[in-house]
C-alpha cells in the first residue's frame, strides 16, 4: 500500500491539510454568537447586511434556519469522512502498530493530537451551528402577540331575509306564531287538500317541478295551512314564510324559485272584516300610516270568497307614477275566507269555526321596497349589489 511505502509523517500532514481544507468554510465561524457570525458562517457576508432575512424562506432561497441545518448536515458528513472507520485518520492509527518501535510512540502521540484537534474543531463548530439553527428556528416561529389581529370580514343579511324578518315581526306583534312546512310535498298537500282536484285548471298556472317518485316541490306556501291545521286545533293564528317553486320562465317579475309568506287565522265568528282589518294593519305597519289597502274580487280554489289586495303606491301616494304604472295601486297578494271543503279535509267543524287566509310574494315586495327593477338581481349573488343592503 502506498501509505506504508511513503513517509508516515508526510501522510499525517496530508491528513491534517485535507481536513483543514474542507473545514475552512466552517472555520470562518466566529465564536461570538451574533447574527454577523451567522452570516459569515452561511457565506452571506459579501451580500451585505440587507440580505440578512431573519424569517421564512423567501424566493431568494431557504431560510436562515434551513441554511444552518444544511450546514449542520454537511458538518456531520465531514466528521464521518475524516474521523470514521474508513477515514485517512483511521488509516494513520492502523499504521502506528506497523512502525518500528522507536518511532511508534512519537508518531502515535502525533496521530492522537491530530485526532483531538480535529474532533475539538468539529465539536465546537457543531455546537455553535446547532445553537444558531435553534435560534433561527425560534425567530422564524416567533409570534408577535402585540400585533393587532386580522379583523374578520362581517357579512350581513340578504335583502329577502331582511324583508321576511320585518314581515314576521309585524305579525308576531299581532299574536301570530311562525310555522314551518316541507318544501317537497305530496299532491295531497299541494293540490288535493286545497280543493284543487287533478283536472282542475288552477293546477296549470301553479305547475311545479316533480321528483321521479311523484313528489312535488310546493308551488305555494298555502300547503302549510293544511299542516298547521293538522298539527294544532283551532283557534289558531299562524304565518308561514318559505321558498316555493313554479315552472315560470325567469323575467323581471318572475323567478322559478321565490319566497311567499302565508297567513292563516281560524276561530269562531271570523268574517271578511277581520281579514280586511288584519291586511290593512299589516300594510300600514309595513309601508307607513298613510298607506291604504283595497280588495278586488278574485278566485282561489281554497278560499271563498276570494280577493286580491293592493296597497296605495308608496312613491306617489296614489296619484300615479312609473312605479305603480300610473294606477296609484300596487298588487300585494291573494286572500279570502278559508273554503269549507278545506276545513272539512282536516276535520274542522265548519258550523263552529271559520277563518281567513292570505299569501304574498316576498321577492316582489322586496323589489318594491328597495326600488329594484328586476327581481332576478336577488338571486344573482353579485356582491356589488348585495353589499348595498349592509
Ligand atoms: C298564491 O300563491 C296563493 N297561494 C295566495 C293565497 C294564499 C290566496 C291564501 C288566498 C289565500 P299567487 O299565485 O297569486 O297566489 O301568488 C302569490 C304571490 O306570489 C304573487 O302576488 C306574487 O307576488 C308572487 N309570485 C307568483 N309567481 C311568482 C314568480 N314566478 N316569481 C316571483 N314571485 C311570484
Amino acid at each position: 500500500m502506498t501509505s506504508e511505502i511513503s513517509d508516515p509523517r508526510e501522510q499525517l500532514e496530508a491528513v491534517r491539510e485535507a481536513f483543514a481544507g474542507e473545514f475552512e468554510r466552517f472555520g470562518h465561524f466566529l465564536p461570538e454568537n451574533t447574527p454577523d457570525a451567522l452570516m459569515i458562517l452561511l457565506g452571506k457576508k459579501s451580500e451585505g447586511p440587507g440580505s440578512f432575512r431573519p424569517e421564512g424562506a423567501g424566493p431568494a432561497g431557504p431560510s436562515l434556519a434551513g441554511e444552518a441545518e444544511m450546514n449542520l448536515r454537511a458538518l456531520v458528513e465531514l466528521r464521518t469522512r475524516h474521523t470514521g472507520r474508513k477515514s485517512a485518520l483511521a488509516g494513520l492509527k492502523k499504521m502506528i502498530g506497523r512502525l518500528a518501535p522507536d518511532e511508534r510512540a512519537a508518531f502515535g502521540q502525533s496521530v492522537q493530537q491530530l485526532e483531538s484537534q480535529i474532533l475539538a474543531q468539529l465539536d465546537e463548530a457543531e455546537s455553535r451551528l446547532k445553537a444558531y439553527a435553534d435560534s433561527a428556528r425560534i425567530e422564524r416561529e416567533r409570534i408577535d402577540v402585540s400585533l393587532p389581529g386580522r379583523r374578520p370580514r362581517r357579512g350581513h343579511l340578504h335583502p329577502i331575509t331582511i324583508m321576511r324578518q320585518r314581515i314576521e315581526d309585524i305579525f308576531v306583534a299581532m299574536g301570530y306564531t311562525v310555522e314551518d312546512g316541507p318544501e317537497i310535498e305530496t299532491d295531497f298537500y299541494n293540490f288535493d287538500a286545497l280543493n284543487i282536484p287533478p283536472t282542475h285548471p288552477a293546477r296549470s298556472p301553479q305547475d311545479t317541478f316533480y321528483t321521479s317518485d311523484g313528489l312535488a316541490l310546493r308551488s305555494q306556501t298555502s300547503t302549510v295551512q293544511i299542516h298547521a291545521m293538522q298539527r294544532r286545533r283551532p283557534p289558531l293564528r299562524v304565518i308561514a314564510p318559505g321558498k316555493v317553486f313554479r315552472r315560470d320562465t325567469p323575467d323581471a317579475t318572475h323567478n322559478p324559485m321565490f319566497y311567499q309568506v302565508e297567513g292563516l287565522l281560524i276561530d269562531r265568528h271570523v268574517t271578511m272584516a277581520h281579514l280586511k282589518g288584519t291586511v290593512s294593519e299589516f300594510v300600514r305597519r309595513m309601508f307607513g300610516p298613510s298607506a291604504r289597502t283595497r280588495f278586488r274580487p278574485s278566485y282561489f280554489p281554497f278560499t271563498e270568497p276570494s280577493a286580491e289586495f293592493d296597497f296605495s303606491c308608496f312613491k306617489c301616494g296614489g296619484t300615479g307614477c312609473s312605479l305603480c304604472k300610473g294606477s296609484g295601486w300596487i298588487e300585494l297578494g291573494g286572500s279570502g275566507m278559508v273554503h269549507p271543503v278545506v276545513l272539512r279535509s282536516v276535520d274542522i267543524d265548519t258550523d263552529e269555526f271559520s277563518g281567513f287566509a292570505f299569501g304574498l310574494g316576498i321577492d316582489r315586495m322586496c323589489a318594491l321596497m328597495y326600488n329594484l327593477d328586476d327581481i332576478r338581481l336577488l338571486f344573482e349573488n353579485d356582491i356589488r349589489f348585495l353589499e348595498q343592503f349592509n
